[in-house]
């Protein structure tokens, strides 16, 4: 058996305000007092409701995370939030280097090492994201640009505590086209292979590797089965306790 626990995360995006950023975190939380899914569970509100959300739900169990951070402490970084004023509001986790801001905000392997870095350094968990374009996978790079990714984004000092994996290939997200359980558990392995060179048997063996890109509930089980898939970074489906919940219950 695995000793990787699962973890469900949800990514909001840049959805949701205060009455229905609040229903939704709130609607997990009480389906979390009633049963305990094998599975840790984490929201990641847009950041305008990240304050509001982690008190809302606080002492229930249901983490609550940032969608990025800045690699910097304070400073003149108009619009950023630093990864200590997450870990104040009470986040536990913050998602660095998403495909959407690598692509909108130019971020690059070294900025999102950088950010990772700077969470870590706050006592948060990064969410290290990487994914291959379908223009990549076409060209037969897929192996080669998540190995790449991952070796500039994997912050120094990275432990299974403080870090997770995200494999989300970049043609997967918000189009209902899912990876299937071949290329994903590929990819995974690959990962966990890299992982392996970097950091040692031990600490890969007990990094956690999520998959996102269109996981439903409708296919989350047969890819949370699979060897080197240890959880979900999940869009869309987040957005619905009851697709969310859905997924958790599949672990
Ligand atoms: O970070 C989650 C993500 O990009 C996947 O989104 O909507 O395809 O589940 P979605």
């Amino acid at each position: 058996m695995s000793q990787r626990r699962t973890l469900i995360a949800g990514n909001w995006k840049m959805n949701g305000q205060k009455a229905d950023g609040l229903a939704l975190a709130k609607g997990v939380a009480e389906k979390l007092a009633g049963a305990k899914p094998n599975c840790d569970l984490l929201v990641c509100p847009p950041t305008t409701l990240v304050g509001l959300v982690a008190e809302a739900v606080k002492g229930s169990g249901l983490h609550v995370g940032g969608q990025d951070c800045h690699a910097k402490v304070s400073g003149a970084h108009t619009g950023d939030s630093s990864a200590a004023a997450l870990a104040d509001l009470g986040c536990t986790y913050v998602i660095v280097g998403h495909s959407e801001r690598r692509t909108d905000h130019a971020e690059s392997d070294a900025v999102v090492k950088a950010k990772a870095e700077a969470a870590i350094a706050a006592g948060l968990v990064a969410i290290v994201c990487i994914g291959e374009t379908l223009a990549q996978r076409d060209a037969g790079q897929t192996i080669e640009v998540n190995r790449s990714q991952l070796v500039g984004s994997l912050p120094a000092g990275a432990t299974a505590a403080n870090t997770v994996i995200a494999y989300e290939p970049v043609w997967a997200i918000g189009t209902g086209r899912v990876a299937t359980p071949a290329q994903a558990q590929e990819v995974h392995a690959a990962i966990r292979a890299e992982l392996v060179k970097a950091l040692g048997a031990e600490a890969a063996g007990a990094m956690r590797i999520l998959y996102g890109g269109s996981m439903k509930p409708d296919n989350a089980k047969e890819l949370l089965a699979l060897p080197d898939v240890d959880g979900g970074l999940i869009g869309g489906a987040s957005l619905k306790v009851a697709d969310f919940w859905a997924i958790a219950e599949s672990c």
